[in-house]
């Protein structure tokens, strides 16, 4: 059977796995600069593409933490966001007064993240901020600013890294850029 490498071979790696890890723990060293007389700290992912940055940043950070889950859908199968975004299954734990960050693959209107901040705001933490491994800068709607951002990136689609099309390719180690719809046919 053929390699998922090898399939993705046509795609334009964007950020390799060392540029990721070096900067995904620049961000946990920061955090952990900037929380430790701010505790407790609580890491959420929205699931799924979240998972693998999530991963990584909470073992550079060298403080106690806890993490939680929460699942929102805005794209579907579609590549462009449809700004319809639900809440599928919600936090496990209460967040009042606990410090909480917001852990993203990606930023790309910023209408998933909206929607996110009004919800979580409503439920008095001590403080909120966001952290997002990728930002697409040109289109964001987001009225909240980024604290913690990895890496700001054209406004293309990218896969890899957690990211996927389709479901796919979120194990991918690095990430990659989709220049033409037809490379992604493997996957459809
Ligand atoms: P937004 O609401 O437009 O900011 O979309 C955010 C969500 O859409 C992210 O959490 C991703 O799940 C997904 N997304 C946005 N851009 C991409 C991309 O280039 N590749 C894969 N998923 C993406
Ligand atoms: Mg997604």
């Amino acid at each position: 059977m053929k390699r998922q490498s090898q399939a993705a071979e046509k795609l334009t790696t964007l950020i390799d796995q060392e540029k990721i890890a070096q900067r995904v723990c620049e961000l946990g060293e920061e955090i952990t600069r900037d929380y430790s007389d701010k505790l407790p700290l609580k890491i959420i992912a929205p699931l799924r593409g979240s998972v693998v940055f999530l991963t990584d940043l909470i073992r550079c950070i060298d403080l106690p933490l806890s993490i939680d889950f929460l699942e929102v859908s805005s794209y579907g199968n579609q590549m462009q966001s449809t700004g319809n975004v639900k809440i599928v299954k919600d936090l496990r734990d209460d967040i009042a007064d606990e410090h909480v960050i917001i852990v993203e693959d990606i930023i790309d209107t910023g209408l998933t993240l909206n929607t996110l901040m009004e919800m979580l705001k409503t439920r008095r933490p001590a403080s909120l901020e966001i952290s997002s491994l990728l930002v697409k800068p040109d289109k964001h709607d987001l009225a909240y600013p980024i604290r913690y951002s990895g890496f700001h990136i054209e406004d293309k689609f990218v896969i890899g890294y957690g990211l996927d099309y389709k479901g796919r390719l979120r194990n991918l180690p690095y990430i990659a850029a989709v220049e033409n719809a037809e490379d992604l046919k493997e996957w459809d």
